[in-house]
């Protein structure tokens, strides 16, 4: 007698499982775990088996069936990286950096993330949920089905609390690994006074926070909460960046850190020496400094997106890293000024282009080790027996056809902790 099942995906033309037993390096990145005429057994949101749709067939039995003939299965994407809740836009600074103004420049002169910054703390909670909520609703429509999501515009205790929380009530929806990031810039009260700054990001924000994630949502689901900084030049340097980070470890939270994005101050040896989960960013990183991230536990995060978006610094030398050894994840960075920008299939194709990754070693990196990035290696990012049963049915013969073509949405189902996804609520507003 076949055993009875959820939901049964067969006749996938290609089932890419991403498996794996850690975040993968090397050569591993280019395997994966392709099945042929495959199938994937769904039970109580999880992946109950995975094989030939013949053998599965055999076994199994399901009143839900999904024929994939001619499609792929894959993996939901997990974002490892993104300032998801703001508000407004940054349009006119996207004028502006085309005429010629730098980034960094904007941000010297008040705007940047100090303008996002003022749109975010006039902000209601119920704005700033609604928005977030539009933005994930379009990533998950385009096969993110796990978000990191940090704070950092909000830049006083108030704000910034106010942001957890908006995080909080987005996790009743989506699957979200919430990052504190009340080091992001230098609020305009503090001007000139950066270590004031940090000590009252020390002394007050965190140990706030601290107390917020115990009571919270993401506690109860046994999930990390990570410290980020944005460690770059005329922003935190590395002493600042220590600091802060040393403080929420010893708080028993999680480290990540914004390293090298337009200088190199030494941020990915401090994250590597500190143990931290990820260093993201990585244009200018120094070879001596990526061999130091191949030889670590931290995975290298890289955000082909802001390159793309503000075409002024190098794409991070992704493909010297995996060829040093280090483990590899890719993420959009979506945040209003940066990098605006809700899709991983385009986030891999640049990084197909750029930064020379093979589709194999891309998809790795968007799945499998963008989990890893954040904690959540042992439940998402692969399709194997036990794991959440997040995946993608995709309108191609191949899964390189992901990174291969460009401007369209792939993605024709999502599958998110064993349900299929209905997109049409999205469009007609209805609840
Ligand atoms: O990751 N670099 C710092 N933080 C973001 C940008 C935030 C913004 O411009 O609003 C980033 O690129
Ligand atoms: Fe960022």
């Amino acid at each position: 007698m076949p055993e009875n099942a959820d939901l049964i995906v067969h006749h996938a033309r290609q089932v890419v499982t991403c498996a794996g037993g850690g975040a993968k390096r090397g050569a591993a990145l280019m395997n994966v775990g392709l099945v042929e005429d495959g199938a994937i057994v769904i039970q109580n949101g999880r992946i109950a088996a995975v094989g030939r749709s013949n053998e599965i067939l055999g076994s199994y039995s399901s009143a839900q069936q999904i024929d994939a003939t001619d499609k792929v299965v894959c993996p939901g994407f997990v974002d490892a990286h993104t300032h998801a809740v703001y508000s407004g836009d940054r349009v006119n600074e996207f004028e502006l950096r085309i005429g010629g103004a730098a980034y960094m420049d904007i941000l010297a002169a008040g705007g940047g993330i100090l303008s996002t910054m003022r749109a975010t703390r006039q902000a209601s909670e119920e704005q700033l949920v609604r928005e977030a909520q539009a933005r994930l609703q379009t990533m998950l429509r385009l096969g993110t089905t796990t978000f990191e999501i940090k704070t950092g515009y909000g830049l006083d205790t108030e704000t910034e609390l106010k942001l957890l929380r908006v995080i909080e009530i987005l996790a009743a929806r989506f699957e979200i690994v919430p990052t504190f990031l009340g080091a992001h810039a230098i609020p305009p009260e503090y001007a000139g006074h950066t270590d004031e700054y940090v000590d009252l990001v020390i002394d007050e924000m965190l140990p706030k926070a601290r107390q917020w994630y115990k009571q919270s949502l993401f506690a109860q689901q046994g999930k990390a909460f990570y410290i980020d900084v944005f460690c770059e030049d005329g922003v935190f340097d590395r002493e600042q960046s220590r600091r802060v980070l040393e403080a929420g470890l010893a708080l028993g939270l999680g480290a990540k850190l914004h390293a090298d994005e337009f200088k190199a101050l030494g941020g990915v040896t401090l994250a590597v020496e500190l143990g931290a989960v990820s260093v993201d960013h990585l244009d200018m990183t120094p070879p001596h400094e990526i061999q130091g991230l191949a030889e670590s536990e931290t995975i290298g995060v890289v955000l082909p997106a802001v390159n793309f978006h503000l075409g002024s610094t190098p794409y991070a030398n992704a493909r010297g890293m995996i060829d040093a050894g280090a483990a590899v994840a890719l993420a959009t960075d979506l945040n209003p000024g940066s990098a605006p920008c809700f899709s991983m299939p385009l986030v891999m194709a640049l990084a197909c282009r750029y930064q020379k990754l093979l589709p194999a070693e891309a998809l790795n990196a968007c799945t499998l080790n963008a989990a890893y990035a954040l904690g959540m290696g042992e439940r998402v990012g692969s399709i194997e027996m036990g794991k959440q049963a997040d995946l993608l049915i995709l309108n191609a013969p191949d899964y390189r056809h992901l990174m291969y073509q460009m401007g369209h949405n792939l993605v024709e189902t999502v599958i998110k902790r064993g349900v299929v996804q209905d997109f049409r609520e999205a469009l007609t507003g209805e609840a």
